[in-house]
């Protein structure tokens, strides 16, 4: 813990952060995930997008956003004419939380304590980074972005300037949340949502 506190008073550049973020223990998590997905994108980025947690697929690859989620998210950030590059990606919660059944790894959300134990690594990132601009994408990086009081149905879609914080924050549903919808039109009015909000970005790049 005192190892932690020392190293939020002097933060390195994201390389170190990290090594110190697959060293984590903080909580079970890191047990059965393969290994901790770290952000990803430049120091200078004036955007960090925020999700929940890896997924499967995110799991075994290292990287955030790979997976049928990532993918559908980059779809829409390709429509609303903002590269990958230009982003910082991460998560709210840095190991993949799973139950199994047979082989499959299936989801499960990140509980608060969860969130909690990994508040020091996005607190961090977000020192370094220093974005104009955070987007988080469903109600785990919801709360770990704006904290507990703030509800996604309330705030879903809008842009607040955070004076207190200096950024502003973007409030998006979670694309894995769009893909369970299916191949139905309600999950297309969802995706054309989200490409809506994403637009609202161009305001601050
Ligand atoms: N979902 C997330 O929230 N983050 C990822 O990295 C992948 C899927």
């Amino acid at each position: 813990q005192r190892a932690r506190v020392l190293r939020e008073q002097t933060p390195g550049g994201l390389a170190e952060l990290a090594d110190d973020i697959r060293a984590c223990r903080a909580c079970p998590l890191h047990c059965h995930a393969t290994q901790a997905v770290v952000g990803e994108g430049a120091e200078t980025a004036k955007v960090m997008i925020v999700g929940e947690q890896p997924g499967d697929q995110e799991d075994l690859a290292g990287r955030p956003f790979v997976g049928p989620a990532g993918q559908l998210l980059m779809g829409c950030f390709q429509e609303a004419g903002i590269a990958r590059e230009s982003l910082y990606l991460t998560n709210a919660v840095k190991h993949f939380r799973f139950t199994t059944s047979g082989r499959r790894r299936i989801h499960q959300t990140p509980g608060i304590e969860h969130i909690a134990a990994c508040q020091p690594w996005l607190k961090q990132e977000i020192a370094l980074v220093k974005p104009r601009l955070i987007v988080s994408l469903g109600a785990t990086a919801l709360r770990a972005v704006s904290g507990p009081s703030d509800r996604l149905r309330d705030i879903r879609g809008t842009l607040r300037h955070r004076k207190d914080k200096g950024w502003s924050h973007l409030c998006l549903a979670h694309p894995s949340w769009i893909l369970r919808l299916g191949s139905t039109e309600q999950a297309e009015q969802e995706r054309q949502a989200m490409i809506a909000g994403l637009r609202q970005i161009q305001s601050v790049l």
